[in-house]
Parts: C-alpha cells; structure tokens; sequence
C-alpha cells in the first residue's frame, strides 16, 4: 500500500474524498504533521497540534453490512497499542474517560462499481500528548477531556505509532468486508468504555447502556422499554 507524508493540508479526510470525486479510488493512507480544516464527527472541527499522528486510509470495499465498522477499526487500534485503551461507541478511544483518539468515517460512491461497493475513508486521529486545542475541543464537545498516548507509552513518536497501528488495520478492514463487525464483538466487549453506565443520546433519550446490538447498534434500556440506537452521540450520565 501506499502510504503518502505531507506536511500540511486542511484535511486528510477531505483530501481523499476530493480524490475519489476526481475519480482515485487508490488504496491509500495519508499521513499530515498539520491541518488546517481537521474534521470530526457531527461536523465537530479536529483540533491537533504537532503532538498528534493523523491520517486517513482510502480504499475501496464492500461489505454486506457498513454498521460496526468503526467499532471493527476501533478495536484494531486499540489491540495494537494498549491494554488500557477503551472504545467509546461509535468512534472514540479512551483512556480512563479521557479522550485518546477519534475517528472518522466517510464513504462515496465509485463510478462504475459493482452494487454495494464503494470508497471508504477512515480518518484517525491521535494525541500522543493532551494537545492544548483540545481542551477547547472537549470543552466543545461537552464530553471527555483529552488524554495523550504518551501517559501509557512514554516518549511514543508519531512514526512508531503508525507502524503499529497499519498493517493490522489494513488486515481487520479486510476482515470486517467478509464477515462485518461480529469477529470484533468479543475484544469490543472487553474494552467497551460504556459498560454498566446510564446514558444519554443527542436525542434527548436517557437509559441504562445494555452494550452493542448484532448489527453495531446500541442497545438502551429506557423507561419506555428497549431502544436500539444507531448513530447519535452518546455522554454518560454523571
Ligand atoms: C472525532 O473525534 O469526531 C473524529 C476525529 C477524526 C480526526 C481525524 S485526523 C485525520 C482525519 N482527517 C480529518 O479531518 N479528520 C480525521
């Protein structure tokens, strides 16, 4: 696979997204020491300073069902660096409550491609130190203040963290085409950041988390009765 360093760009999401619109649907993971216009989920801005490691990995795939791959890519990245590192459903790592990492996902259509496959975009992005900017992002966020990697792996450079993190990535994205998000369930479980917790969707609903449904949802034990819920944000109730 290619893998392309650039120093700076406003996103290396919207780079490879700008890419396939131009019709390069490469297999692709670019990698920036800065951005100008970093993206997050629910339109959030990305903010990072030079202790961060993002990138973005382009590539074709079809999978039978998309849901859950987050959780498939959360649970790569969170085997190859740390025990301590939890997935926060759909797409945060933590570490204690703290946020470690996010990710974003995006996919668009490949002209001419057979039905149901198309070119994803997975955007990582890591603290290795707890990035001032980021505060104000937490702050934003009304959620997890953020953490840096180097509190579990002193002195981890950015290079090193992504040689860990690639290949295994690559080989669980392959994984989750053939066999969706299931193969993850286990490890997902082990590291689930939400385990025992009440709490509440951006939709207002508010309930007991019972954990991640067969298709990647979350399952909510509200006082109306079950709820599977598929992409809102989620914080924990305190
Ligand atoms: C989130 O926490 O909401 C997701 C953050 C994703 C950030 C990464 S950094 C590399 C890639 N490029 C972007 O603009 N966003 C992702």
């Amino acid at each position: 696979m290619q893998i392309e360093f650039i120093s700076s760009i406003d996103s290396t999401n919207s780079e490879l997204m700008r890419r396939a619109a131009a019709g390069d649907y490469s297999t692709v993971c670019l990698v920036a020491k800065a951005q100008t216009a970093g993206r997050g989920r629910l339109g959030r801005a990305w903010l990072s300073d030079e202790h961060s490691l993002m990138f973005s990995l382009g590539l074709p795939l079809a999978p039978a069902n998309w849901s859950g791959l987050s959780l498939a890519v959360g649970v790569s990245i969170a085997e190859s660096l740390h025990p301590s590192i939890q997935i926060k459903w759909p797409n945060d790592l933590w570490v204690d409550g703290q946020k470690l990492a996010g990710i974003l996902i995006e996919t668009t259509a490949i002209k001419g491609a057979s039905v149901g496959e198309r070119y994803a975009v997975i955007g990582i992005g890591i603290n290795l130190e707890a990035p001032q900017a980021a505060t104000a992002q937490a702050a934003l966020d009304a959620k997890a203040a953020p953490i840096g990697l180097r509190k579990l792996i002193p002195n981890i450079k950015a290079e090193t963290t992504l040689e860990r993190i690639l290949q295994p990535l690559v080989d669980n994205i392959k994984i989750f085409e053939q066999h969706g998000w299931k193969p993850y369930a286990a490890s997902f479980t082990k590291r689930d950041a939400l385990q025992g917790l009440s709490i509440k969707v951006s939709s207002g609903v508010a309930g007991q988390y019972l954990g991640i449904g067969e298709t990647g949802g979350l399952m909510l034990q509200t006082d109306t009765g079950l709820q599977t819920i598929i992409s809102h944000e989620v914080s924990v109730c305190r």
